[in-house]
């Protein structure tokens, strides 16, 4: 069965009690078990994993390394000048999908740019947790469908 890793970072503990306007009013638990109701669906086994560190999110990259088939990041504000953690999606040589809960490109202009994206395979953005579900449903279809 095809494993994948889930990474929020920095303030997405803090869901629930964020911004509802540009966040939903789900909790990060709550985010977690519909990603990982779904991943069942999609026969998938899924590692979630949150960190406001961004030390701590390369460091989780680096032991993904042959342990994963697939990476659905949220890099909270590091996606707009973390050369760090791109440097490490960049060592991983298997799909990355970027999600982020709100429509980075509808809010202020130093949101609008991702340096994470161009070492993306994909990004999802703007759908609330959703964003995370169709992420599933991408990995789905990367990895041929449905698999054992
Ligand atoms: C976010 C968007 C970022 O700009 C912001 O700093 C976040 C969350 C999102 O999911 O919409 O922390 O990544």
């Amino acid at each position: 069965m095809n494993k994948l890793l889930v990474i929020h970072g920095p303030n997405l503990n803090m869901l629930g009690k964020r911004e509802h306007k540009h966040y939903d009013s789900l909790t990060l638990e709550e985010v977690n078990e519909k990603i990982l109701h779904k991943a069942k669906e999609n026969n998938f086994k899924v590692d979630i994993y949150q960190s406001n560190s961004e030390g701590e999110i390369i460091t989780k990259l680096h032991s993904a390394i042959d342990k994963y088939q697939g990476i659905i990041i949220n890099p909270g504000a590091y996606t707009h000048y973390s050369i760090a953690i791109r440097d490490a999606l960049k060592i991983l040589t298997i799909p990355i999908i970027e999600v982020h809960l709100s429509n980075i490109y509808s809010r202020e202009e130093f949101r609008h740019n991702s340096v994470i994206a161009p070492v993306c395979t994909g990004q999802i953005s703007g759908l609330g947790h959703v964003s995370y579900l169709i992420a599933l449903d991408a990995f789905k279809n990367l990895m041929g469908g449905y698999n054992e």
